[in-house]
């Protein structure tokens, strides 16, 4: 059997600890097999202490011992990172860059073409696996470490595949969508207190349906116009209340703010 690959996190903070509970979780790895540095001792602690998993201040050190170094930095300490590791690397190892609007040409710039990368752009809902990253793969990126990513990102939910310069538009999306959802189970929530709901009780019933309409869109595969259509009756409850959502154009309001997020992404990104 093949042996579990060595891992490097590069940044011991909220998401480095979403992907190795995740990669632990599924098996990727044993404890023994993954490293996490830190310029924090209280992280690097918490790493140890939860994970059981090695821990160091050295980045140079712990990337040459790695077969998959994930860089798990806030975007501006990358270049400084980049610069510490760069004479470890070598052209067997995966280089995964989780830094928001850090594009892979910058890497490159940095390492030299040495080594294989991987751009991935995660959400929050990581944290309990039910994220969903988008990763880009630099040029002539090998079939094997592509795969690898997605195994990897897949610990922590679901993994798409996209070119890199479409990277601003997942962040417009599932980067910055979790926000937007808070948002529509909140105003719901406050809908069912308006109406005699307790709040406890309004909160629980509007989370579960968001929850509940997402995996029916996910598990039936079914467009969800289908679906709405199947929930409404002529005359009806949900007519009544769809109504008054395209009275206050919520479709165009969701769709602007995606268009916003993405554009916000891309003045950052210069
Ligand atoms: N969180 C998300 O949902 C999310 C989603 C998409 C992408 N990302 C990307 O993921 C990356 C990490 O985000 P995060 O939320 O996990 O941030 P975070 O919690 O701040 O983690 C970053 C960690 O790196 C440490 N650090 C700083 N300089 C370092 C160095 N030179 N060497 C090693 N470690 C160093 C930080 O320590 P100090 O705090 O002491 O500086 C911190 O513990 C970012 O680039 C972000 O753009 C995050």
């Amino acid at each position: 059997m093949l042996q579990p690959p060595k891992f490097a996190f590069l940044g011991a903070g909220n998401m480095a600890e979403a992907l190795v509970s995740g990669i632990l979780k599924a098996r990727l790895a044993p404890p023994a097999n993954i490293s996490a540095t830190d310029i924090s001792t209280s992280r690097l602690e918490h790493f140890q202490r939860t994970f059981q998993v090695q821990v160091g201040s050295d980045n140079a050190e712990e990337t040459k011992r790695a077969d998959v170094i994930i860089l798990c930095v806030k975007p501006q300490v990358m270049d400084m990172v980049l610069l510490e590791i760069k004479g470890e690397l070598s052209q067997e190892q995966l280089l995964i860059s989780v830094a928001a609007g850090y594009p892979l040409k910058r890497i490159q710039q940095h390492i030299g073409g040495k080594v294989s990368l991987v751009r991935a752009m995660p959400n929050t809902p990581a944290v309990i696996q039910e994220g969903v990253t988008a990763l880009a793969g630099s040029f002539g990126l090998s079939t094997h470490h592509l795969q690898l990513a997605q195994t990897i990102f897949e610990s922590v939910g679901k993994v798409v595949i996209v070119e890199e310069s479409l990277m601003d538009a997942v962040t417009g999306l599932s980067g910055s969508g979790p926000a937007y959802v808070y948002l529509v189970i909140e105003a719901l929530t406050d809908g069912g207190v308006q109406v005699g709901l307790p709040r406890a009780v309004a909160s629980v019933l509007a989370a579960q349906t968001v929850l509940g309409a997402a995996r029916m869109v996910l598990e039936t595969g079914e467009h969800p116009a289908s679906l709405k259509d199947r929930v409404t009756s002529p005359g009806g409850t949900t007519i009544a209340g769809l109504q008054q959502l395209e009275d206050g154009r919520l479709r165009a309001t969701f769709m602007k703010a995606v268009e916003a997020a993405t554009n916000r992404s891309r003045e950052l990104g210069q």
